[in-house]
């Protein structure tokens, strides 16, 4: 495939472009929220299996080819990957690749930030589901919440834009910091996004009672403020977007009462090379097999549109329509595939 080959852009069969691409480098982490990480134990996968640097380039390039613009590195926690900047040296001079971002927990990030942005980082999503230090011990069971605070102030410092702050929030753990959050992030130039807790696979404890809905949160908020604007905007994006009266802008993504399957132009890939169409996915595609096996970049770009070509995949609005909602995927499941967790596949 030659660098100025033409973009084949793929849409599937409801229309959706492939545009983004979440990358998970590590199914590691270094803390265990309990939205997405419950558990004593886990099954990591085996390490000789995760690409390497050369074979994620490699994959990038070919989903260039047919579409991809955006890249997202997540995990696990993507900053325990030794010498993360190097990939993004890497994959930066792509002229077809125009979004480089990162979502993080922000542990690490105080120590990288200024050579990840170096490297042609653009933009960086830091998750701060709390303000309060030991709520956060709580909440992640490892990890100390002054390094986050000291990540978000460095991300700052290196000369990030368009920072966001990403809060996932439980009924009866967090949900009375949705000021305060906002609070913050406007004395930290970012935009904070309140999640909506969702039943992703991995989040064992999830119940329909635990999660605060869009609208509760926008009555909330308009308690506090005032009258709360939606702003106009026609975009893939997950999150929509919100003006309080004074304009501070703020995000919620409600991906459990109003998903955005019917925009969806996303796809990940897990450090061992599975491609997973959907989030909410039950099986994936093995590229790495190919890969290591010698497959050309044309022919892996013909395997990944014909698959993208045929996607019905709507996850979301699916678990929506279930009568009774529980966890979605049992522990048991979990163990004997550790690919179907909200980590490996990136959150
Ligand atoms: P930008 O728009 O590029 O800033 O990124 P993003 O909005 O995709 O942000 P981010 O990666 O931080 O994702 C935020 C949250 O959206 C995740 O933590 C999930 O809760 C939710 N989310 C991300 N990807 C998906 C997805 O594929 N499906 C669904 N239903 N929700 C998702
Ligand atoms: N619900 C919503 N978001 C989740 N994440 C992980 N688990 C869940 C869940 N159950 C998202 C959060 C976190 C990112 C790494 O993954 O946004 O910040
Ligand atoms: Fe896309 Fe699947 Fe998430 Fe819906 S649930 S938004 S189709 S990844």
């Amino acid at each position: 495939m030659r660098s100025d080959s033409p973009i084949i852009a793929v849409r599937d069969l409801l229309g959706r472009p492939l545009e983004s691409l979440r990358l998970s480098v590590t199914d590691r982490c270094n803390l265990r929220c309990l939205y997405c990480m419950p558990e004593e134990d886990y099954t990591w996968l085996p390490r000789a299996e995760l690409l390497t640097f050369e074979e994620l380039t490699r994959l990038v390039e070919v989903f260039a080819f047919v579409g991809v613009r955006k890249i997202r590195l997540t995990g696990g926690e993507p900053l325990l990957r030794h010498d993360l900047h190097e990939l993004v040296a890497m994959i930066a001079p792509n002229p077809r690749v125009d979004d480089i971002a990162l979502t993080t927990n922000g542990v690490l990030l105080a120590e990288q930030a200024a050579g990840l942005r170096k490297a042609g980082l653009h933009r960086v999503t830091i998750s701060l589901d709390t303000l309060r230090p030991d709520r956060f011990h709580a909440m992640t069971r490892r990890g100390d919440h002054a390094r986050v605070l000291a990540g978000i102030a460095a991300a700052q410092r290196a000369g990030f834009t368009g920072t966001k702050l990403d809060a996932v929030i439980v009924r009866g753990v967090n949900d009375d910091e949705l000021a305060g959050l906002i609070e913050f992030g406007r004395a930290h130039a970012a935009e904070v996004r309140f999640i909506e807790y969702m039943d992703v696979a991995g989040a064992t404890q999830w119940s329909p009672e635990r999660v605060l809905s869009r609208a509760e949160m926008l009555q909330r908020l308009e308690q506090r403020y005032g009258k709360i604007t939606p702003a106009r905007e026609d975009s893939a994006a997950p999150a929509e977007r919100f003006f309080l009266p004074d304009g501070t802008v703020f995000g919620i993504i409600a991906s459990t009462t109003a998903p955005f399957c019917s925009r969806c132009n996303r796809s990940r890939l897990t450090a061992d090379g599975q491609w997973y169409r959907c989030l909410y996915a039950t099986s994936g595609t093995d590229l790495r097999g190919p890969l290591r096996a010698g497959a050309s970049s044309s022919a892996l770009a013909e395997q990944i549109s014909a698959i993208w070509s045929a996607r019905t995949d709507r996850g979301a609005e699916q678990r929506k329509s279930e009568r009774f909602r529980g966890a979605f995927v049992s522990l048991d499941e979990l163990q004997r595939d550790p690919h179907l967790e909200m980590h490996t596949r990136g959150g």
